[in-house]
């Protein structure tokens, strides 16, 4: 029996009104637009009935070449002609990156979905299309949506509760431009900044990544799929450890034993799938040298066995392709992964050959029926959940809500949070609101590079993408006097006649693996001629940074009196001047370790390194405001190696026949950071198969689990959980022995 999941309530949207389809044998049959609200024609039609019951039905009336098409995603742009959606069957449509309508806005956006899905409706069974789409910050495809931060400067708020809110406000934009699903959360756990994605991650630690997990209740609702109006299907992304390949290379190996995947990477996945969320999204990198595409244990014992995951597993943009690293996609590349346990493949281009190619692997046996019918009954629970049988086309009363004041307000909120203060010498931070500013820098007035990657395009990129308020206006808006403040990007004409000079700079939007810094991390050739102008003119320098990651900045510190991470902010730059004239105290904290040097790389919690900044710094106005200026912080002496006290507390976290699974937490009870713990408890009748976030022994009829390398640090009163599953009972657990140790 699989561990209980929030999708074992998965609620049905019941329907006041069937949209019903006259059926006919024809597949050219347009829905009967006139046809009045009657009784369900069949059980599969039928809200009332249990959505297994509905999905039963269905299955026992689709044809092969009808559940090929539910595992068929097509690109928008790719299917010529759009009945091509009916001919085929198609189950879903996605927009990638680039995919945008003309004119760009969310009537237009909702009209083409309306257009597409009723091509979907007029096919005999009237099966609805899905439309998927990466609505990672917003609707950031749509122009005019409020674009909020990226998941590092959320990550940064330390507020999960303010994460789901914004899931929430992103549902009710992207439910009214039409689409049903975005392709978001990135649960990724980014162990190398150089890694082009880091900023579509919460953070650097498994912790931190899987509170913001409630992400997921915000897109598709408490209940799950379809338990709110506007509920949009979420996708936990990308399975597994695409943030811990080596290098920080995009798509590329992740070399790490199955303790330390399960550790580092595994836990927001779990937290994702213990609150239903309806999809995964396989990742394009490997572990340990195999493709996750193409991995049956990862993503079918792993994932869908031991996890108990019910929802459907998507494959990647053309990510099947790769597999055998030829350009192209074969018919052994396809039943690799359909067999690896992928349910829907985003082709996204050659739908018609996919389909041949899948018809043929299924007619010569390499695909069983019985693969195709699990993933069919995947994708059909979730359609039967959103309700899209029922409510099928745009529910237009949320279109007004793109861009709304109400969520540009969340979103500015949201900055607020995200801002991190690192450096404050002197006091300098706030400002005043009568002080005469000189501001300077390539992203002072640019909605772009505040936004990043994902923003009306794949890549993003400068300039006035979208509406919104930049970092400049936010300032000139906050001010007594306007006129007090001037702008020039390269810091031309400043003199020592300014209380200070607020420079705004750091990257230009980069998407995935055009993202990857192999080489240097620092500031580029604009940004550092800039700064030298605004240094020399004596006037105290505010370094706002816009970057996706941290930065190799360490160099130039000592000439800043102040700095500010403000990460990607998105459209509402006026939160980072909220923080800046301190009508909002800085509260973020660093969601990723600092480097002192980019050849430090990787560089996390607990490793060890000499960090400029570590995980979780963050000062505040008042009691945080440096007296004098910032001394470079030098590491603290490591006290000398002594014992440490803790406790360890066991939590049965889910039982099946023969099996359980707990969480173990070890607290920190003394005074002095934790450098390492270990905790043993007596067997008795049971054995441990699988342990993640710690290392397991076994002596003696004596289990022990150790710390990783990445979890030893835990700060006095702090706490640390491994987890494990065992055969044997789950009653009368033992109370785990504890040992800490501090120092080296
Ligand atoms: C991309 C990304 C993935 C995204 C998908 C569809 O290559 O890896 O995160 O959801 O394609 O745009």
């Amino acid at each position: 029996m699989r561990p209980p999941t929030r999708r074992g309530r998965l609620t049905a949207v019941l329907a006041v009104t069937a949209a019903l389809i006259t059926l006919t044998g024809s597949m050219s049959a347009q829905p009967s637009a006139a046809a009045a609200p009657q009784a369900a024609a069949l059980p599969y039609q039928d809200a009332s009935l249990p959505v297994d019951d509905r999905v039963d039905d269905l299955l026992s009336r689709m044809t092969l070449d009808d559940k090929i098409g539910q595992m068929t995603q097509a690109d928008k742009d790719a299917i010529v002609p759009a009945s091509d959606i009916a001919t085929y069957r198609l189950g879903s449509v996605l927009s990638g990156g680039d995919g945008t309508v003309s004119p760009n806005n969310a009537q237009t956006w909702a009209d083409t979905y309306d257009g597409l899905q009723r091509q979907a409706l007029g096919t005999p069974l009237a099966i609805p299309m899905i439309y998927g789409i990466d609505a990672v910050h917003g609707a950031n495809a749509v122009r005019g949506a409020t674009i909020f931060p990226h998941n590092i400067g959320l990550g940064a708020t330390r507020d999960p509760a303010l994460v789901q809110r914004i899931g929430r406000a992103v549902a009710e934009e992207v439910s009214g431009t039409g689409v049903d699903w975005t392709f978001a959360p990135c649960l990724c756990v980014a162990r190398n900044d150089r890694w082009g994605r880091t900023y579509e991650s919460f953070g650097e630690t498994p912790e931190l990544v899987t509170s913001m997990a409630t992400v997921v209740d915000g897109f598709q609702g408490p209940g799950g799929p379809g338990s709110v109006p506007a509920s949009v299907l979420a996708t936990a992304k990308h399975y597994i450890g695409d943030g811990g390949t080596t290098n920080g290379t995009d798509q590329g190996n992740t070399q790490l034993g199955e303790a330390e995947l399960r550790a580092v990477h595994l836990p927001p996945f779990k937290a994702a799938v213990d609150r239903g969320v309806g999809s995964v999204m396989l990742s394009y990198s490997s572990w340990n040298g195999v493709k996750l595409h193409g991995h049956k244990y990862l993503v079918t014992d792993l994932l869908k066995g031991e996890l108990g995951f019910d929802g459907f597993v998507v494959s990647d943009w053309a990510a099947v392709d790769q597999l055998d690293g030829q350009t192209g996609f074969t018919a052994e590349e396809v039943s690799k992964a359909v067999n690896a346990g992928v349910d829907m493949v985003m082709v996204p281009h050659d739908y018609k050959k996919f389909i041949s190619l899948l018809r043929g692997e299924v007619n010569n046996g390499r695909v069983p029926m019985s693969r195709i019918d699990d993933a069919n009954r995947r994708i059909l629970t979730q359609k039967f959940g959103l309700g899209l049988f029922e409510k099928p086309l745009t529910d237009r009363a949320y279109t007004s809500t793109v861009g709304s004041a109400e969520h540009r307000a969340l979103a500015r909120q949201a900055v607020r949070q995200s801002q991190v203060l690192l450096k404050n010498e002197g006091g300098v931070l706030p400002l005043a609101k009568s002080a005469k500013l000189f501001v300077a820098g390539k992203s002072a007035d640019d909605i772009g590079n505040m936004s990043g990657g994902w923003t009306m395009s794949w890549q993003g990129r400068s300039g006035d993408i979208t509406p919104g308020t930049t970092v400049l206006e936010g300032i000139r808006e906050s001010v007594n006097d306007p006129s007090r403040v001037t702008f020039e990007r390269y810091g031309n004409g400043i003199d020592g006649s300014y209380t200070a000079a607020v420079a705004v700079v750091g990257e230009t939007p980069y998407a995935e693996g055009r993202g990857d810094r192999p080489g240097a991390m620092g500031l580029d050739q604009e940004d550092l001629q800039t700064l030298a102008k605004l240094k020399a003119s004596g006037v105290p320098v505010v370094v706002v940074l816009v970057s996706g990651r941290p930065l190799d900045i360490a160099a130039q510190l000592p000439d800043w009196r102040a700095l500010l991470a403000a990460w990607l902010p998105g459209t509402e730059g006026g939160g980072v001047a909220d923080v800046l004239f301190g009508d909002h105290r800085p509260t973020g904290k660093l969601p990723m370790t600092w480097m002192r040097s980019a050849s430090q790389q990787p560089i996390n919690q607990g490793d060890g390194k000499d960090a400029l900044f570590p995980y979780g710094h963050g000062l505040t106005y008042g009691t945080g405001t440096d007296p004098t200026p910032t001394p470079t912080p030098t590491p603290t002496p490591t006290p000398a190696p002594g014992p440490g006290s803790c406790t360890a507390t066991a939590k049965v976290t889910s039982t099946w026949s023969g099996g359980f699974q707990a969480d173990v937490t070890v607290r920190n009870t003394g005074t002095t950071p934790l450098t390492g713990w270990s905790t043993s408890w007596d067997l008795g009748s049971r054995t441990v198969t699988n342990v993640w976030n710690g290392a397991l022994t076994t002596a003696g009829g004596r289990a022990t689990v150790r710390n990783l390398a990445w979890n030893g640090g835990v700060a006095a009163g702090g706490t640390v959980t491994f987890g494990y599953t065992a055969n044997g009972s789950a009653d009368g657990l033992p109370v785990p022995s504890c040992t800490g140790t501090t120092g080296t």
